[in-house]
């Protein structure tokens, strides 16, 4: 495993992404425990990103609870349906935000949240976490990140 992870910044997003994924693929390869891996994914993905807030909510039971992140402390629980994630747990689909302020229902966990991107990860044919990526730029996220954040959930699913 690195030890360090190697960050592009003067480079595209997509170019960043497309550094950044295989030592995050290398980093939880061989480690079967699914809390450090998605903790680690966190990490790697906010200071390889420099996004504001990332992390995972897992599905436990009727509703979504927060798992590993990193940045400010967020709401601890979400219900189906509501706010941004939950409703991307309802649908069982990837949600791009271009302002939170539009999105009706959306729970502000942070007023310097301004977008976000939320993405499911299925196990068995069900949604059994979710990626919620924040960022403190309107319109901050689009296709390159669905991309490549898609990619990053096929490997989520593959340790669920
Ligand atoms: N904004 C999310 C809640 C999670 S925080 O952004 C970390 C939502 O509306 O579901």
């Amino acid at each position: 495993m690195a030890e360090e992870l190697s960050v592009i910044t003067d480079a595209s997003k997509e170019e960043q992404y497309a550094a950044l994924l295989p030592q995050i693929e290398a980093l939880v390869t061989g480690e079967p425990d699914l809390t450090a891996n998605l903790a680690n994914m966190a990490s790697a993905l906010k200071y390889g990103m420099n996004f504001f807030w990332v992390g995972f909510y897992l599905v436990k039971k009727d509703e979504l609870v927060l798992g590993p992140f990193q940045g400010p402390i967020a709401c601890t629980r979400i219900q189906r349906g509501k706010g941004v994630c939950g409703t991307a747990w309802e649908n069982a689909e990837t949600i791009i935000v271009d302002n939170v302020d539009e999105f009706p229902g959306h729970i502000a966990c942070s007023s310097d949240s301004k977008s976000e991107i939320v993405l499911p990860a299925f196990k068995n044919g069900e949604v059994a976490l979710i990626l919620d990526v924040d960022s403190d730029q309107l319109a901050d996220f689009d296709e390159v990140d669905k991309k490549y954040l898609s990619r990053l959930m096929k490997v989520v699913e593959q340790m669920l």
